[in-house]
C-alpha cells in the first residue's frame, strides 16, 4: 500500500540532506549517500500530499490562523497514540522544535545560566545553548546492558546556583533508548529537589520499535508545573522542512512567558504551508506511520548486523527507537579518524561524527537508515568494501537478501 522501497530523486531539490553533502562533508563523489541529518527519503503520507496538492490548487496562499483544528488534531494524536491528554490551550506553536528550546531558553533563563543535558545527546541541543549564551551542564550518560542510563547522583554533585534548566531527550537520541516511567519520575523527582525547569523533547516519541514511550507528563504528572513538553509531526511523518512544533505546558504562567517571546520575535503568525501538512500528518497519517515503523525496524535489522559482521569490533547500540543507528568503533583497534576516513573516502558515506553530540560520543557514528532499502543495500556494500581488510573470510553478500 505504500512502497517504501521506491527511490525518489532529491539531489537538486534544495535537499539539506543531499545537495549540502560536499559543502558540510567535504565528499565530492557524485554518488555520495548521506546517512547524516534526520530526515527520511520515503514519500510522506499520501493524505498529505493531497492536503497540500488542494492548497497549491486553490492558489490563495495568505497568512494561516489556527481556528481550532490543527491544535485539535496534535491532541487528539497524541491522546490516541500515547495516552496523553492535553489541553488545546496548553500548546504554544513553533517554527519547530529547537527554535521552540531557543524561545524557553530565553523566556525562562539568563545569560549564563546553565542547562543540563544528558550526553552523548542531539547535538543541536548544545548548538542552541550556546547560541543563547547559556552554559552547557554535562550530565554524562552510563551504558549499562546496551542502553543509556541517568546518573543523577553524579548530576547532583555538579549542580550549582546557576543550574536552571534541563534538556531531556526521550526518546533519547543518539542510542534510541526509551526511558521507562521510574526513569522518567526519578528525573522530575531530581528536578523537583532541585527547582529545576525541565523541558521534555518527545519528537521522536512515535518512533518506537520495541517498548512504549511513555510521555514525561504521564510519567511524573507531578511535576507538570515546570514541565515543558515538545513534539512535532515533522519527524514522525518525514515533513522537517515545514518547521512546525509545538510547545505544551500546563503551567500558566511558564506559558504565558513563552508566548510573550513567541510574540516579541514576531512568530505568533504561522507557516500556511506547515499547519496544512502537519494537520494532515496527524488526521490521515496513522496507516503510513504503522507501515513504515516495521519496515525500518528490518533496515534497522540488516543494518546492525552487517555492519557488525563488515567491520570486526564494530558494536551497534540496540536501538529500541529513531531511525539513527549509533555504532561505537572503540574495539576496532582503528582511530576514530581513520575509520571517519574510511567510512567518507572509501565508502563515500556522510554518517554523523559521535563527536558532535558531545563527551561520550567520540569513537562512534551515527547512520541514518531511513532509505529506500536499494540505497541502504548500496550503502552496506559500500562499507563492507570499505572495511573488507580487515576481515579474515570475506562476507557472503547473501545475507543482504529480502
Ligand atoms: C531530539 C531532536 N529534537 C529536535 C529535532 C529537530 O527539530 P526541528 O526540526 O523541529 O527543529 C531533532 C532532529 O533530528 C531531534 O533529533
Amino acid at each position: 500500500m505504500f512502497d517504501f522501497d521506491r527511490v525518489i530523486e532529491r539531489r537538486n531539490t534544495h535537499s539539506s540532506k543531499w545537495d549540502n553533502i560536499a559543502k558540510l562533508s567535504g565528499i565530492e563523489a557524485g554518488d555520495a549517500i548521506p546517512m547524516w541529518v534526520a530526515d527520511m527519503d520515503f514519500a510522506a503520507p499520501p493524505g498529505v500530499t493531497a492536503a497540500l496538492a488542494a492548497e497549491v490548487e486553490r492558489a490563495t496562499h495568505g497568512y494561516y490562523a489556527d481556528t481550532g483544528s490543527w491544535a485539535a488534531a496534535l491532541v487528539e494524536w497524541m491522546a490516541r497514540r500515547h495516552g496523553l491528554q492535553v489541553d488545546p490551550g496548553w500548546v504554544s506553536q513553533t517554527p519547530g522544535i529547537v527554535s521552540g528550546l531557543g524561545l524557553i531558553l530565553q523566556a525562562m533563563s539568563a545569560p549564563g545560566d546553565e542547562v543540563v543535558v544528558f550526553p552523548p545527546a542531539y547535538h543541536a541541543f548544545r548548538r542552541i545553548i550556546v547560541a543563547n549564551d547559556r552554559r552547557i551542564l554535562d550530565a554524562q550518560l552510563t551504558e549499562t546492558q546496551g542502553r543509556y542510563a541517568m546518573d543523577l547522583d553524579a548530576l547532583r554533585g555538579k549542580l550549582s546556583p546557576r543550574t536552571k534548566v534541563v534538556f531531556l531527550c526521550s526518546p533519547h537520541n543518539p542510542g534510541g533508548t526509551v526511558w521507562t516511567p521510574q526513569e522518567l519520575r526519578a528525573l522530575a523527582g531530581f528536578c523537583a529537589e532541585h527547582g529545576l525547569l525541565l523541558v521534555s523533547d518527545e519528537i521522536h516519541c512515535d518512533l518506537v520499535f520495541d517498548g512504549k514511550h511513555t510521555p514525561t507528563l504521564t510519567a511524573a504528572p507531578e511535576i507538570a508545573d515546570r514541565l515543558i513538553t515538545c513534539v512535532a509531526a515533522t519527524k514522525t511523518f518525514n515533513l522537517a522542512g515545514a518547521h512546525v512544533g509545538a510547545c505544551i505546558t500546563s503551567n500558566p504562567e511558564l506559558k504565558r512567558r513563552l508566548d510573550a517571546r513567541i510574540q516579541a520575535s514576531g512568530l505568533g503568525s504561522y507557516n500556511g504551508f506547515g499547519m496544512i501538512a502537519t494537520e494532515a500528518a496527524w488526521r490521515t497519517g496513522e496507516a503510513w506511520l504503522n507501515a513504515l515503523l516495521p519496515y525500518l525496524a528490518r533496515s534497522r535489522d540488516l543494518f546492525h548486523a552487517r555492519i557488525e559482521a563488515a567491520v570486526p569490533g564494530a558494536r551497534a547500540m540496540p536501538l529500541a527507537s529513531t531511525y539513527l543507528a549509533w555504532i561505537d568503533f572503540s574495539a576496532t583497534g582503528l582511530a576514530p579518524e581513520a575509520v571517519a576516513d574510511r567510512v567518507k573516502s572509501r565508502a563515500r558515506i556522510f554518517a554523523s561524527p559521535g563527536a558532535q553530540f558531545g563527551p561520550g560520543g567520540d569513537t562512534w557514528l551515527r547512520f541514518n537508515f531511513a532509505t529506500p532499502r536499494p540505497i541502504l543495500e548500496e550503502a552496506l556494500a559500500r562499507l563492507e568494501d570499505a572495511f573488507a581488510d580487515l576481515r579474515v573470510a570475506p562476507l557472503r553478500r547473501a545475507t543482504s537478501a529480502s
